[in-house]
């Protein structure tokens, strides 16, 4: 049994949601609780009643950054050794289309947690930052590289470099949001994104979501090709010939993910 996250296979019709639950630490990313993250996400991309994951943290905080008191006493070569990044990168490779529920604090690591989601719902309370310069260090799970991408040199530099906190309709501005509701409907806003998706076929899901990361980490010319073939790929699924006949008919798909 996790210990510092909870974990619902079914909030709605094929859509899991996963709760970080340090809610003292304001949810404080230590190894465990990235650890208990990366195993819940691939038992769940391996469930084929889920097609979606809806990960939150709570009211007051979705997460307040990697934990420094555990951090604190390291040196460069325990960091090294204990490699916490390739649980981050595990969580990346998350196959199933990830949103980000978000309320309150969104800081360092619980920044680019959220950012490694593919979209992000948040509360009108959400505040975002990379506020690892204020104690010595800097972002190192994506906050230069994402969040550059996402918002710009120029947003980017100010947040990273003054570790000041920008609010939720900042952060809608920036294209870091991709909607901010009133505190009280983020869950369920998130999960009703997630219900969305969940609907369509699971195979085109997928393949359109590692697409869309390839504008990110390829050249365009690459990237045109692995979309293409992508693409092409999706004419194998019993799901394509029932979107279409769908369409055809008149009629709601029903997608077996086959
Ligand atoms: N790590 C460990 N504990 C944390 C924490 C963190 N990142 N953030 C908050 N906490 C703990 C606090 O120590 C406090 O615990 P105690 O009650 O035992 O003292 C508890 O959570 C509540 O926090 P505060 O009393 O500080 O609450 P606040 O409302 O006054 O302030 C805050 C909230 C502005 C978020 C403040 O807690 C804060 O600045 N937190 C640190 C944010 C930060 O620097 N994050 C970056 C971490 S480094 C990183 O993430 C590296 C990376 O790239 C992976």
């Amino acid at each position: 049994m996790p210990e510092f996250i909870l974990i619902n296979k079914q909030v709605a019709p094929f859509v899991a949601h996963v709760q970080l639950n340090r809610p003292k630490e304001l949810n404080a990313l230590n190894l465990e609780l990235m650890l208990e993250i990366k195993e819940a996400l691939i038992e769940l991309d391996n469930d084929p009643n889920v097609r979606a994951i809806v990960l939150s943290g709570n009211e007051r905080a979705f997460a307040a950054g990697a934990d420094i008191k555990q951090m604190a006493g390291r040196n460069a070569i325990d960091m090294l050794k204990i490699d916490q990044f390739s649980t981050w990168d595990s969580i990346r490779k998350t196959k199933k289309p990830l949103v980000a529920a978000i309320s309150g604090f969104a800081l360092g690591g619980g920044c680019e947690l959220a950012m490694i989601c593919d979209m992000i719902v948040a509360s009108e309370t959400a505040q975002f930052g990379q506020p690892e310069i204020s104690i010595g260090i800097m972002p190192g799970a994506g906050g230069t590289q994402r969040l550059t991408r996402i918002v710009g040199k120029n947003k980017a530099m100010e947040m990273v470099l003054t570790g000041t906190f920008i609010s939720a309709q900042q952060a809608k501005e920036y294209g870091l949001v991709n909607k901010i509701v009133p505190v009280e409907f983020y869950l369920s806003e998130a999960i009703k994104m997630a219900a969305l998706i969940a609907e369509k076929s699971p195979i085109a899901v997928q393949l359109a979501k590692e697409s869309v990361l390839r504008a990110y980490e390829m050249p365009l010319q690459e990237a045109l090709y692995f979309e293409r073939k992508n693409f092409y790929m999706l004419f194998a699924t019993e799901d394509q010939k029932e979107g279409m006949a769908a369409f055809v008919e008149k009629r709601k798909a029903n997608f077996q993910g086959k």
